[in-house]
């Protein structure tokens, strides 16, 4: 089970800091040339990839054991002094990771989050992105918009989820890689909605259970239940032992368009409804809805797409959706609410928290 995420500054300080980033950004791009903007978004993508070499390499990991020299990490690393070199010129020019007068290579705060054990470590996120399954992928965007759908069934033969559960490797890093963005946001969420006036919750397609995990800590009279497809959950419940939630933690698997476990105070649905047309998105709502007391309530936990034209993460996983899930797509709050209403429930509120994540409260109508 990993922890919780460090705190982040309040909610107003990361709004200013959003903003004067946004502000800062938006002014360089229109002052510079056109051409010259563009470029620079375009080149971006490199380092993105840089990043994910960075992690696929262990290079975090490497320094977190001390300072190393170009020479000292190449060797304990077996790749090419040159080659590396290279990588570590453009990261440290953006801080990835330092360097000393002497030459060696530092860790810095976000070289940090690509180790391993980091408390909120993005390695197998960069490993994800920049895995030549997902790059294959994204190489289709124009194929995606031309369309309208996923581009994984022409490639692979499969859609996303029927393609991971038969090709584990990558079906484990993904689901490592949603693990660790989930534990990201886990702080905020605690920080910005009362999970602790619920003595049953169940986490629907919890993945790693690691939401749940972190609720049952923090409110020790609760129990819950982390359910998701079979082969996403087989090793969950060992795990769960071995924090010392065995006894208010259950696993149980199954799909989320058949049936999920009845009778809990608290449907948690975290990056779920995304990933599914308003048609697939309606039958999850419904599953669940079946399965609740009158009296329970729905959580999504959803990146809620603004309506501003300033970037926002919600924009970036849009596309990710577009490309890699059947008519997946993020939602507005009055998208969220129509598809809520058409659902048989009633959005009673949406309670934004310091990550991008907000929580959408409702009630079954
Ligand atoms: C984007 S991940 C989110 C995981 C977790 N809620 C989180 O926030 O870290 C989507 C989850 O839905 C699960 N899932 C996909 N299809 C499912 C189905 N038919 N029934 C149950 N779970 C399913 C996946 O296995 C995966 O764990």
């Amino acid at each position: 089970m990993t922890s919780t995420a460090p705190k982040l500054p309040p909610l107003p300080v990361l709004r200013a800091l959003d903003r004067v980033r946004d502000l800062l950004g938006g002014l360089y791009r229109r002052l510079v040339p056109g051409h010259i903007a563009l470029l620079e978004l375009q080149i971006a993508g490199f380092l993105s990839q840089a990043i994910s070499a960075a992690a696929d390499l262990g290079i975090a990991d490497e320094l977190d054991a001390g300072p190393r020299t170009a020479s000292q990490l190449a060797r304990a690393l077996d790749v090419d002094e040159e080659g590396l070199r290279r990588l570590m010129r453009l990261l440290v020019s953006y801080q990835v990771f330092g360097q000393r007068r002497d030459g060696a290579y530092t860790l810095t705060r976000m070289g940090t989050a690509l180790r391993s054990d980091a408390e909120v470590t993005l390695r197998d996120v960069a490993r994800f992105f920049g895995s030549p399954f997902h790059r294959s992928h994204w190489s289709h965007l124009s194929d995606a918009v031309r369309t309208g759908e996923a581009v994984g069934p022409a490639i692979d033969g499969a859609s996303f989820f029927e393609y991971a559960a038969t090709h584990r490797e990558i079906g484990d890093l993904f689901d490592r890689a949603m693990s660790s963005v989930g534990t990201l946001s886990i702080e905020p969420l605690l920080a910005a909605y009362d999970f602790g006036r619920f003595d049953a919750l169940v986490d629907v397609g919890g993945g790693q259970g690691n939401l749940l995990a972190e609720i049952l800590r923090r409110h020790p009279a609760a129990h819950g239940t982390v359910f998701d497809l079979p082969g996403v959950v087989d090793d969950l419940t060992a795990e769960l032992a071995e924090a010392g939630l065995a006894a208010r933690c259950t696993v149980e698997s199954g799909s989320f368009f058949e049936e999920v476990p009845a009778g809990a105070d608290a449907y948690l649905l975290k990056h779920i409804v995304h990933d599914w047309s308003d048609e697939r998105a309606e039958q999850i709502l419904r599953t669940v809805r079946r399965a609740m007391a009158p009296s329970a309530t729905l959580l999504l936990i959803e990146l809620v797409l603004p309506e501003h034209d300033r970037p926002h993460p919600g924009k970036f996983i849009d596309l990710e959706m577009l490309v890699n899930t059947d008519g997946g797509h993020e939602r507005t709050e009055t998208q969220f609410r129509d598809l809520l209403a058409r659902s048989g429930f009633t959005l009673t509120r949406t309670v934004p928290t310091a990550a991008p994540d907000c929580v959408l409260e409702a009630v079954a109508h």
